[in-house]
């Protein structure tokens, strides 16, 4: 478990003080993977800088594993540490160490003896498929295995919690999903708790339990990966999440759609679903109890965390009364309904 309370960090900056987090509170639940995700500038990277107090916040505490990092001494911070296990966006291997002593590094620096590290390191580099390549340099391999020597390396000290700076950033489509699947497979084989910051809500949607959106140092929302996607309710999720799950409707409907809005013509209905919701046919009974008429614009049925997930945007025409008793029974159905009142 890790608690994030009150936590604020100001910089001086040229201009007098940056605010990159401010009052940041964040309950991570042991075994979880948690999403933390923002723009750029967000405080992503200062965030997941203080829980393991690489940076000192300037106000606030941190909590893990129900020790209070903020008030140990340095030696117990140092102890504290090794529970905390780190991955970086760019890998941060030593060029002229092998993939076995990158990995063997941390033990080595703990004074750990050579047998001890052999025994630890080598079912580590199984563990993350890189068995064969133990005596290879960092140049002699791809990205996605230098990131698996970054979470082999992070693992070597057997730490509780994994913090992940976006650590798929630097990777293709592929290799990301594949070090993604890596992780997720390591959170529940070892019960690691997982710290993922991204930009990306499609890493996100992959391996997250739960997600906080941070923007400009404060958290705007956060819960169940699944319920966020559902109903984004801040600006900034809805803009990551544009590129997931499609909120934009396409260019050529657009004109026309804002055609009937301006009319009063029509209502313009985004509906989202999960579980058993994607597969009723609630659209079909929607429209034959209450006589209307759907245009579907637009739909995507995805899955997350195992759940199916499906979001469409339709454009409800007919007695306005009606479509009111429509959305009110679609919402007792269980679909999230929302009405918008112009085109994006
Ligand atoms: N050591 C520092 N000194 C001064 N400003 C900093 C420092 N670290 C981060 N910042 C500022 O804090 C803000 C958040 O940065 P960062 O946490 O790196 O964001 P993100 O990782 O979400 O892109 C930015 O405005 C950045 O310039
Ligand atoms: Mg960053």
């Amino acid at each position: 478990m890790i608690e994030i309370r009150n936590v604020s960090q100001r910089f001086a900056g040229p201009q007098g003080w940056i605010e990159a987090l401010h009052n940041v509170n964040l309950t991570i639940p042991p075994g979880e993977v948690f999403g933390i995700i923002g723009r750029s500038g967000a405080g992503k990277s200062t965030l997941v800088r203080t829980i393991n107090l690489l940076t000192r916040p300037t106000e606030g505490d941190i909590v893990v594993n129900a020790r209070t990092l903020t008030s140990l001494s340095t030696a117990e911070l140092r102890q504290a540490r090794r529970e905390i296990g780190m991955i970086f966006q760019h890998f941060n291997l030593l060029s002229s160490r092998t993939v076995f002593d990158n990995v063997a590094l941390p033990l080595e620096l703990a004074g750990v003896k050579r047998a001890e590290i052999e025994a630890t390191v080598l079912p580590l580099l199984e563990l993350v498929g890189l068995g064969a390549q133990k005596d290879r340099y960092p140049s002699q391999i791809s990205g996605g295995q230098k990131q698996r020597v970054g979470i082999a390396r992070a693992l070597a000290s057997k730490p509780k919690v994994l913090l992940s700076d976006e650590a798929t950033s630097a990777l293709d489509p592929e290799t990301t999903r594949a070090i993604l699947d890596l992780l997720r497979k390591i959170n529940r084989e070892l019960n690691l708790t997982i710290v993922m910051i991204t930009h990306q809500m499609e890493v996100i949607k992959q391996v997250c339990d739960r997600v906080a959106v941070l923007d400009a140092g404060r958290v705007v929302e956060s819960g169940p990966v699944i319920d966020v996607f559902l109903q984004p309710r801040h600006e900034v999720t809805r803009a990551l999440l544009g590129d997931v799950i499609a909120q934009e409707l396409p260019p050529a409907l657009k004109a026309r759609v804002a055609e009937h809005l301006a009319k009063g013509s029509g209502h313009l209905l985004r509906l989202a679903f999960k579980g058993t919701g994607v597969d009723q046919p609630v659209l079909s009974e929607t429209i034959r109890r209450f006589e209307l008429d759907f245009n579907i614009l637009h739909g995507q049925i995805d899955e997350i965390q195992g759940q199916a997930f499906g979001s469409l945007a339709v454009l409800a025409g007919g007695d306005p009364v009606k479509v009111a008793q429509a959305m009110a029974w679609l919402r007792e159905q269980g679909v999230v309904v929302e009405e918008l009142s112009h085109v994006e």
